[in-house]
């Protein structure tokens, strides 16, 4: 028998009462109501009722069906009976009488309950992941990124964007992370590595004159993993050229805007600009969450003429101001703990009553001046809690912005909506303590800010540059820069991170020999398309915005990957398995 889907569930109304539909998909739920039969069919789209009775078309099919049995049904559309609806489904007003009925397959008890998973360990539904996969929130996360791609690609081919594919057999690029290897068979003893970003070959690309690239980009990283990060994830990748830094910003924003739009119906408002050092002082971090109450308070100065001074010598004291908050002792005392066990040596504490009075864990030493000054310094208002930590470089600030979100999370002070921040001026240099030297923050070919150049060979590390992040609730969504495409600069850069010639060659001297052939001036950008569609989805994990997910150790429990080779394989792309 041919299916014939006439319609999806959600497509089934009030309008299309008396009509008659074929509808067909998996059996969610089955209820016996003392002779009438119930079952919810789930479709992509959603659920529709079925209602049969003793003696009518198909009620021999409908008894017998169970859970996740695949069935087709040609019935006619009739209103639910009054306070019978259900206002939460799409085809909640209306219901399905049958004519025929056909089960087209049956099935097995599932390991869980699709209609119920929440609490469902997850390793055991990556294992069954299509049957995970049939969940109404994880079907909807699938379709929301479906539209999104639609979007996205639909803005970029409207503004005179190539897509061009780039390769997968590669070799290692500047990213920063292990690589995924593949040998080569034709080649004994030789490597291809997975790309961690198309990045050198976006930008062969621009030297190539194709000046306006974007690629749905699938990049592979041999990190540890954490919610936003899978080993194998989905860049959107951009490259222009003959563009400022101002216009690549724009335009990019102008695309999260459309894609807000078109696919959740939301108007952007214009994102705020922060330079790395302000978010770090304002929130200690490089990722701010603009949603998570007031942002940090630099005490340093009104610290100086305090007469304690473990407060008074500080280099650096930052204050967390918590509006609204009294806490017990024994929070306060956890607080504590939180500081310390975030590295701080320690963490003064003033509570400002509603009646304006205040105490503190060093009132002996502040005195009834010494907290005022302080409480005021930081704006604390009666019925606040002001947390204090002191020390030098951001490390305070990084301690206070730790507790300023955990304190924001723990008691639902994150407000609703979508916080979006571009991060500038990032510094060019980060200090490697692994390796005991200057490295890339971002990757080598990053333009350094035109105001720091002169001070590349005599203060590297306060050299900031043209990359620039976004930032969306407190989660790096992209990251992107103007390049590089000056020899004489390129070399400058090389000599700070103390590379040789040899180095040099070996890792990047095709792309400085295509750069003599003419570079254009050109940047770009890498959204994170899955931790963008987390967020765009509401989801906890990018794991629940990508179909086959790997699981937090890096593996795939439904096909069992990684796995062993045979010897045959292994001789062929002349291994062996050190034991
Ligand atoms: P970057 O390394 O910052 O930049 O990556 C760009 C964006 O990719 C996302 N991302 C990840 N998402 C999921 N899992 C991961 N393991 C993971 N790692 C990164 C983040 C990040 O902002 N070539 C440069 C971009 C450029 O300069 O144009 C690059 O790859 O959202």
């Amino acid at each position: 028998m041919s299916v014939g889907r006439t319609h999806y569930a959600a497509e089934l109304n009030e309008q299309m009462v008396g009509q008659t539909v074929t509808v067909a998909g998996w059996v969610h739920r089955r209820r016996d109501h003392g002779g009438l039969v119930f079952v919810d069919l789930r479709d992509r789209t959603g659920l529709v009722q079925i209602v049969s009775e003793p003696g009518q078309p198909g009620f021999d099919a409908v008894e017998r069906v169970r859970a996740e049995y695949v069935m087709g049904v040609t019935g006619t559309v009739r209103p639910r009976p009054d306070g019978m609806v259900n206002a939460d489904l799409a085809s909640g007003a209306v219901e399905i009488v049958p004519e025929s009925v056909t089960v087209y397959s049956e099935a097995k008890t599932p390991p869980f309950n699709v209609g119920d998973a929440s609490q469902v360990d997850e390793l055991l539904r990556l294992k069954y992941r299509y049957l995970d996969l049939r969940r109404p929130e994880l079907t909807a996360n699938l379709m929301l990124r479906d539209r999104s791609l639609m979007a996205i690609r639909r803005f970029f081919h409207e503004h005179g964007f190539l897509d061009v594919e780039t390769p997968s057999l590669a070799r290692s690029t500047p990213e920063g992370a292990r690589d995924f290897l593949v040998p080569s068979r034709t080649q004994p003893g030789q490597f291809f590595a997975l790309p961690q970003s198309p990045q050198i070959f976006k930008q062969l690309l621009m030297v190539a004159g194709i000046d306006r690239y974007y690629q749905i980009a699938k990049v592979f990283r041999d990190e540890d993993l954490r919610a936003d990060r899978q080993p194998e994830f989905t860049q959107i990748d951009v490259e222009t050229s003959f563009m400022d830094r101002e216009s690549i910003l724009s335009l990019m924003e102008e695309m999260l805007r459309s894609l807000f739009h078109e696919v959740l119906g939301v108007t952007l408002e214009p994102f705020p600009r922060m330079t790395w050092r302000d978010a770090m002082r304002l929130y200690g971090s490089d990722k701010p969450d603009l949603r998570a109450g007031p942002p940090l308070a630099t005490l340093t100065e009104a610290a100086r003429t305090l007469p304690w001074t473990v407060l008074s010598e500080a280099a650096n004291v930052v204050g967390v101001v918590m509006p609204s908050y009294q806490p017990s002792r024994k929070e306060l005392d956890q607080w504590v703990e939180t500081a310390k066990s975030l590295g701080a040596n320690g963490l003064v504490w003033i509570v400002r009553s509603d009646d304006g009075t205040m105490r503190s864990s060093a009132s002996k030493w502040l005195g009834e001046d010494g907290m005022g000054r302080l409480a005021e310094a930081a704006g604390v208002k009666p019925g606040d809690t002001l947390l204090m930590v002191a020390g030098a470089g951001w490390a305070p600030n990084q301690v206070a912005g730790q507790i300023r979100l955990t304190h924001a999370r723990e008691s639902g002070r994150i407000e609703p909506g979508w916080r979006f921040l571009w991060v500038t001026e990032f510094p060019l240099f980060e200090w490697s303590e692994e390796e005991g030297r200057l490295t890339s923050a971002h990757h080598p070919f990053t333009m350094p800010h035109p105001e720091d150049i002169d001070r590349l060979a005599s203060d590297p590390a306060s050299v900031r540059s043209e990359a620039y992040d976004v930032v969306l609730n407190g989660t790096e969504l992209a990251s992107g820069s103007l390049r590089i495409y000056q020899q004489d600069l390129q070399a400058r850069i090389f000599a700070v991170l103390g590379l040789s010639d040899e180095e040099i060659q070996a890792k990047f001297g095709f792309l400085l020999d295509a750069f003599q052939y003419g570079a254009p001036p050109h940047g770009g950008i890498a959204f994170g398309l899955d931790r963008l569609l987390m967020l765009m989805a509401g989801a906890e994990s990018i794991r629940d915005v990508i179909a086959f997910p790997k699981t937090a150790r890096g593996t795939d429990p439904l096909m069992n990957a990684p796995s062993p080779v045979d010897d045959a394989q292994l001789r062929d792309v002349h291994l062996s398995i050190r034991k």
